[in-house]
């Protein structure tokens, strides 16, 4: 550096400083606010960037029962090899024929791809299983091979095994296998007989080791980083997909519950939006279906949101000719008693019984139940009505959600308000998908007018009306920014607003969840995915810091307002110029008797705050857990660098001051950051 630079650098340090100013907060921890709704911070599920099938459900085998339109979509096959369509399982009814070759030195052969490969551990155990028989009676044997088809010689073979197959009746066979080595790519083959005609259907292959040890069950790292997050609610199956691209491929629950053989395939909504594959394969087996997500919704001790179809097709994709007419709709509303009834009801119940079948007597206890994803105007207005009035009359505890539509604002969202309120709805799903003046409560129309954005959005609800369930929302950068650091604290910032308006927010959550990095068609995501690793975006751990934090009661958090001359008036710190770009917001958890403050720091520079404990005194230790990044705010957690940014544990000495020795928190928070304080009261 010259003596130039360094004078330069000296004065932007000083100037730096000079604007730091100390902001002064006060808590009252005395007076407990509104209560923190134990479903406030939760997950949205959607089958979108292979997040169910190649995702989620750990199942590698793809196109396993040979339904997909091309029904070799997935495999390859060699010798004499049959589509079949009389098997064993109506809803699914194709099969193939394995013929014998006809020569000692040909073979007959299928060989499944996976999704984007089967990622397969050494060393860690695989359940194979196959439905087979020998159609013309006696025994025939099966060779499973799992290889490296980039590796030549011995050196291909991962692991194999084989099962005996016998009689003309179908069963499924089973067997486990080894891989003796890592490898991400895997391609899983099954041989027939040289000798006896046998056919096979559902071929699948699963790792033991899944979440929870279930057999039909999900990717192990994957449902952890669900667990980890301690949501408290689980909104299904969508999204988009509760629609479908049409009402053919909307979500039908009934068609994913009961025997995972005969779990109908559906096109998945999806299907067709990638940029990179023009023959995409993205279709849903249901494998995941509606009582795998009640048994997470147990699992994760969170409230399931099913939400289901109103009989509208997808309204971006279709014309008012494409919907369910409002005589046709009594199926639609069937689909929705019926699932409280198959949640909710006695085993000896139509539906109840389907799910005690299934090994899950005990109800689920389903509260609430959402009814159209992103619908919008007359159309959905008027839909919506008999279906209130049908799950009113039959489930009067049951909380209905509706929806204000795709837009965060505007003539639109305000009438679906109005039309929610009307039909006294008990929650409105609002989604926001918006760029960082948004989140940070600076966005303007088109006319120049301020929107109703950031962490004051929520200050000005009618408390009287339903409450707000903030349905799918995430920081979208400009510029491509996808999932970086900058942009989660801004998500940080504006959930201080959520937290401060608990008595009207019930719950949030961030929109969509998961994304394979070789097949996702939408970004930003919380958790990405290949076929062997994971790792947590910056976003993942602001909603984890959130949930694990998020107290029972809130608590007032104010500052002086520095536009009133005569330092009266009090205002919530919400990042207004004025305020340097911090955010602030307090709870009090009951079970730890601990005041938990939030602190979010949108600017460039160090800030210097006080909070002033209100009616606690004392010298006091306060447990810190800190999001901040050293590096370039556009920095993001990759699958090579998965733990680049994310939380650290910390402490901080809080002092005790004038006579009533108040306790008293001084601290310099880092420039972009998220930091909670807990201190006991
Ligand atoms: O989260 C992705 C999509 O965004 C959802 O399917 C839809 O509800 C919204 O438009």
């Amino acid at each position: 550096m010259n003596l130039k630079q360094i004078s330069c650098a000296f004065a932007l340090m000083a100037s730096l400083s000079a604007s730091a100013q100390q902001h002064v907060m006060d808590v009252n921890t005395k007076k407990l606010g509104a209560p923190v709704s134990s479903t406030m911070y939760g997950l949205f599920f959607e089958d979108i960037n292979y997040a169910a099938d190649g995702g989620l459900y750990a199942e590698l085998v793809k196109n396993r029962s040979f339904e997909f339109p091309n029904p070799y979509t997935g495999w390859d096959i060699s010798g004499k090899v049959t589509l079949m369509n009389d098997g064993p399982f109506d809803k699914n009814p194709h099969y193939v024929r394995l013929a014998p070759s006809g020569h000692r030195d040909k073979h007959t052969m299928i060989e499944n791809h996976g999704f984007f490969g089967m990622g397969v551990k050494g060393g860690e155990e695989y359940r194979f299983s196959i439905w087979a028989r020998v159609p013309d009676g006696g025994n025939a044997k099966l060779w499973i091979d799992l290889v490296d088809n980039a590796t030549m010689g011995d050196d291909q073979k991962l692991g194999n095994a084989s099962v005996d197959v016998s009689g003309k009746e179908w069963k499924k066979y089973t067997a486990i296998l080894k891989p003796n080595r890592t490898f991400a790519k895997a391609h899983l083959r099954v041989w027939g007989d040289s000798h006896v005609t046998t056919d096979v259907e559902h071929v699948s292959l699963f790792p033991v080791n899944t979440y929870k040890g279930r057999e039909n069950g999900m990717r192990q790292d994957l449902a952890k980083a669900l667990e980890d997050l301690h949501p408290g609610v689980f909104r299904f199956p969508g999204g988009c997909i509760v629609e479908g691209t049409d009402l053919a491929t909307r979500y039908q629950w009934k068609n994913t519950v009961g025997p995972v053989e005969n779990r109908p395939l559906n096109e998945n909504r999806w299907h067709y939006t990638f940029t990179n594959r023009y023959f995409p394969d993205y279709f849903q087996t249901y494998g995941l279906g509606f009582f795998e997500f009640f048994q997470l919704c147990e699992d994760f001790g969170c409230e399931p949101l099913p939400v289901l179809s109103v009989g509208l097709a997808c309204q971006f994709q279709n014309g008012d000719d494409a919907h369910a007419k409002m005589d046709e709709l009594q199926p639609f509303i069937d689909d929705c008693l019926d699932l409280i009834e198959f949640a909710n009801g006695p085993a000896d119940s139509k539906w109840g019984k389907v799910r005690a079948d299934m090994g899950h007597p005990a109800p689920f206890n389903m509260k609430y139940l959402g009814i159209g994803n992103e619908q919008w105007d007359t159309p959905y207005y008027e839909r919506l009505k008999p279906f209130v009035k049908a799950v009113r009359e039959k489930y009067p505890n049951i909380k209905i959600v509706g929806t204000s539509g795709p837009d965060s604002e505007g003539a639109m969202f305000e009438k679906g308000w109005v039309a929610m309120k009307d039909q006294k709805a008990d929650l409105v799903d609002e989604h926001f998908y918006r760029n960082e003046e948004w989140f940070l409560g600076k966005a303007k129309d088109r006319d120049g007018n301020k929107l109703n954005c950031g962490a004051l959005r929520y200050d000005s609800y009618d408390r009287k009306g339903p409450k707000v369930f903030a349905g799918e929302y995430a920081c979208h950068g400009r510029g491509k920014k996808w999932n970086h650091y900058e942009t989660s604290i801004y998500e940080a910032a504006f959930m201080t607003g959520i937290e401060r308006n608990a008595d009207i927010v019930e719950m949030a959550t961030y929109a969509p969840l998961f994304a394979h990095v070789e097949g996702w068609q939408w970004r930003p995501d919380m958790i990405w995915y290949d076929n062997l690793r994971t790792f947590n975006s910056v976003s993942y751990y602001v909603q984890q810091m959130y949930a694990m934090n998020k107290g029972t009661n809130v608590l007032s958090l104010t500052t002086k307002d520095p536009a009133d001359a005569k330092g009266k008036k009090t205002i919530p710190v919400a990042g207004q110029d004025v305020l340097d770009g911090l955010h602030a917001t307090a709870v009090y958890e009951k079970s730890t008797n601990e005041v938990i403050i939030k602190v979010v720091n949108t600017s460039m520079q160090d800030q210097p705050i006080k909070i002033n404990l209100l009616d606690m005194k004392g010298e006091r230790t306060a447990q810190t857990i800190t999001l901040k990044h050293a590096g370039s705010p556009n920095d993001e957690n990759t699958l090579d660098n998965p733990q680049m940014i994310r939380p650290e544990n910390g402490t901080l000495a809080c002092s005790a001051t004038g006579k009533k020795q108040q306790t008293e928190l001084n601290d310099r928070v880092p420039r972009l950051s998220f930091r909670i304080y807990k201190i006991k009261k």
